[in-house]
């Protein structure tokens, strides 16, 4: 469902480079921002308050109003769930299968995560104990990132990046540095650019590959670089 966004939500957040300094935190440093909203209700946590609202919301619904123009907002594929896939659902409710499983989820389902796993990637996993099912990706980084981060550790994103990646570092007391990637360079990611950020509160590199919203594919070279 799309978001109504609030008046004061002018513009996706701006993207820092590198120079941002090390000693704040570039979300902080956006909250003085048009559109970091100036009346947050009181009693709300101070970390929740000062997370930047999300401009592209404004578009979604300035697009959806708008005759003739295809918005090319929300990164949904443009078919159906197959329907094997939504069949499964309904049967699995006309069972009964309406309560809670293991916290980590299904085992068959991680099993079958597994299997496509090494299908695709050739990668495997052990089902009891190395893989979560989660919502969606969102409820996954959240998890991974209050499990990692300590206070003040450094995350870096390549950016621009999804709209989520910085408030989620820094909701989990972590601190977003951005890493510059342009148009020039096909938004690819430079591993000089990445060793020079590189600092001893670094704890990840949060990157999506192929990227939302540049659509950049991580070279194989620059994944074996930066997983070691
Ligand atoms: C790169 C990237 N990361 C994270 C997300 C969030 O994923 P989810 O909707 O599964 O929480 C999206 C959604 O578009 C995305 O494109």
């Amino acid at each position: 469902m799309v978001q109504k966004a609030k008046p004061t939500d002018k513009s996706e957040s701006t993207n820092k480079s590198e120079s941002t300094s090390k000693s704040e935190s570039p979300v902080k440093s956006e909250l003085t921002d048009k559109n970091q909203s100036p009346k947050a209700p009181k009693g709300l946590s101070k970390i929740a308050t000062e997370v930047p609202l999300s401009g592209i919301r404004r578009f979604f619904d300035l697009a959806s109003e708008m005759k003739d123009v295809v918005s090319l907002g929300v990164g949904e594929p443009d078919f159906f769930t197959p329907w094997n896939v939504r069949e499964a659902a309904i049967y699995s409710l006309e069972r009964g299968q309406t309560a809670y499983t293991s916290n980590a989820g299904l085992i068959e389902l991680r099993r079958a995560i597994n299997a496509n796993l090494e299908r695709l990637y050739r990668v495997s996993y052990n089902p009891d104990n190395e893989i979560l099912v989660t919502v969606g990706v969102s409820q996954g980084l959240d998890l991974v990132m209050r499990t990692l981060l300590n206070p003040g550790d450094e995350v870096l994103i390549p950016e621009p990046a999804f709209v989520a990646y910085r408030p989620c570092v820094y909701l989990a007391g972590g601190v977003p540095i951005p890493v510059e990637t342009t148009a020039d360079d096909n938004f690819a990611v430079s591993v000089t650019r990445l060793q020079k950020l590189v600092t001893d509160r670094t704890k990840a590199i949060l990157i999506a590959s192929p990227s939302n919203p540049t659509g950049a594919v991580l070279s194989e070279k620059i994944s074996r670089k930066s997983s070691t």
